[in-house]
């Protein structure tokens, strides 16, 4: 197998495009930078995904309600959430080819320095004394400004100040904005959460490396409230007391320390993680993405520094996966603390206080996690993980998770031209179908058919033969193991739902 790490994002983008995964949107205009189209095969994946997603976020638990909000809202949202006035990165356009770059980006490639923990004095300071030029024609560059990141649109027919309105850049206050209707409409008590689904718009000054940095992309959200004085009051929390999981400190950081395995436990009571919620939603965000095909060597908990922390958060870590281009983030988990409730509310001049029985008094709720991961960087990341280049199959195989690949299964006929073989295929695909998303092949050879899928991660390949005209079974292939074994037609649809949903290995059918 090619080693992982050898393959690229280029390799990754080339594979998508050709294979149908993903597309460059409006391309026979030449595409517009940072927003793609999920093709027929990608978006199969990105349903899959989220379906797993809202299942287990919402469906399983009992402590957590969805909703699926506008994306634009009363512009007064991003007022009260300080994203008009702070939401923005630092900018630096060449004096001569006028070409745009974020500053902190172009320090870090120029010099591969970190500059989260930067001011933007800072910042200045080494485009400065470092002499750092345009990338593109070597000109000087101009002094850095805030660029604000969101996309501004006008609602109704007037193009005046008063009609601007902004495409949401995150989807969480949505959830804040709804807080109240939510809790009483679904009469949910503290400790509870309220989840989200959906698209996210930014105007980023470099959309890079495919569907990591985009303009458009989809966010999976959840704010968990709970009550503040039961910050460390977390029935859950033993679940994952004895998790290990890869993490990188704020004071490792800080001493350049590299990440450490040690259980979520450990990292609590050693103070590295801080309260037992933030170690609870590590926990099962990890587990959440492993489940889903990504390795725990591939991941790692990342605490930010304090000086790069979101205005709006107390405690924030990064779940970031090791791409080719280095760690970065595919989740953030920050406490935000009662800090948005209470933004809006001074804004809206609306009570969105809780009314705790206990107490009896109201309260603000707490938002002591914000688990909030990105589909497309997730679907990069599971990419990255599954291509693999077979040497022995000369051919590339995607080992994606069953229950993530575009088809679950692909029914051959083995002759194409034997009437017989081609009726059992056809009842067997048409019976399939109902339940799963199947692919019928009947052009090329056998060893071509496997091939195909096998690039595009179909698990399971079943071929109606000869013998199946006699014993009416079929032959179903592993394509991790390339392992065939012989089932009875009628228990078909069992053993695959068996191999999906249960994730029983193919030695044990
Ligand atoms: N509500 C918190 C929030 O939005 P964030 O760290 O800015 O936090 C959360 O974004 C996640 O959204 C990130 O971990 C990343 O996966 C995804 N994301 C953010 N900006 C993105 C972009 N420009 N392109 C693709 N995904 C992005």
């Amino acid at each position: 197998m090619k080693n992982q790490q050898r393959i690229s994002i280029e390799d990754i983008y080339v594979f998508c495009k050709k294979k149908g995964f993903v597309f460059p949107t409006s391309e026979i205009y030449g595409g517009i930078a940072g927003f793609y189209d999920y093709g027929p095969l990608g978006v199969e994946v990105v349903n899959n995904i989220k379906s797993i997603w809202w299942k287990e976020h919402v469906h399983k638990r009992d402590d957590i309600v969805g909703i699926e909000g506008s994306i634009i809202t009363n512009p007064r949202v991003w007022v009260a959430s300080n994203h008009v006035q702070k939401f923005s990165d630092l900018l630096v356009k060449c004096t001569k080819c006028k070409q745009a770059f974020r500053a902190d980006q172009l320090i870090e490639e120029k010099i591969g320095i970190k500059t989260d923990s930067l001011s933007p004095k800072e910042i200045q300071k080494i485009i400065d004394e470092k002499r750092i030029t345009c990338p593109k024609c070597n000109s000087k560059l101009s002094s850095i400004e805030n660029f604000n990141l969101m996309f501004k649109t006008f609602v109704g027919v007037l193009e005046s100040q008063e009609a601007i309105a902004y495409l949401r850049p995150e989807t969480a206050q949505v959830i804040f904005s709804d807080f109240k209707l939510v809790q009483e409409t679904s009469r949910k008590k503290l400790p509870f959460g309220i989840a989200q689904l959906g698209k996210a718009f930014r105007n980023e000054i470099s959309p890079r490396n495919f569907l990591f940095r985009c303009r458009e992309f989809e966010q999976a959200e959840i704010e968990y409230f709970i009550k503040e004085k039961d910050i460390n009051n977390c029935p859950y929390f033993k679940e994952f007391e004895n998790y290990k999981v890869l993490i990188l400190s704020s004071e490792a950081q800080k001493s350049n320390k590299k990440e450490e395995l040690i259980s979520l436990g450990e990292a609590f009571k050693k103070g590295m993680v801080s309260s037992k919620w933030t170690a609870y939603w590590l926990g099962f965000e990890h587990r959440f993405l492993t489940n889903l095909g990504l390795s725990p060597e591939s991941l790692r908990l990342r605490q930010h520094l304090p000086e790069e922390r979101a205005h709006y958060a107390l405690d924030t870590w990064d779940i970031e996966y090791k791409f080719p281009f280095g760690w970065k983030e595919i989740e953030g988990i920050a406490n935000r603390t009662t800090y948005d409730l209470k933004a809006h509310m001074k804004e809206s001049g609306k009570d969105l206080t809780y009314y705790d029985d206990d107490s009896k008094e109201k309260i603000i709720p707490y938002v002591v996690a914000e688990p909030s991961l990105g589909i497309g960087r997730l679907f990069l990341a599971l990419l990255f993980e599954a291509y693999k280049y077979n040497a022995e199959r000369e051919n590339i195989v995607l080992d994606l998770k069953p229950k993530i690949a575009p088809y679950k299964a692909a029914i051959f006929p083995l002759l194409s031209n034997n009437e017989q073989l081609v009726e059992i295929s056809d009842k067997i695909y048409n019976e399939l179908k109902s339940d799963l998303n199947v692919f019928y092949d009947k052009s090329g050879s056998i060893g071509r058919r496997y091939a195909r899928q096998d690039e595009i991660g179909t698990p399971y390949c079943i071929t109606v033969d000869f013998e199946s005209l006699k014993n009416n079974d079929v032959t179903i292939r592993d394509r991790k193991t390339t392992k065939q074994k012989r089932i009875r037609r009628e228990e078909l649809n069992l053993h695959l739902k068996k191999l999906i949903d249960e994730e029983i290995s193919f030695d044990e059918l």
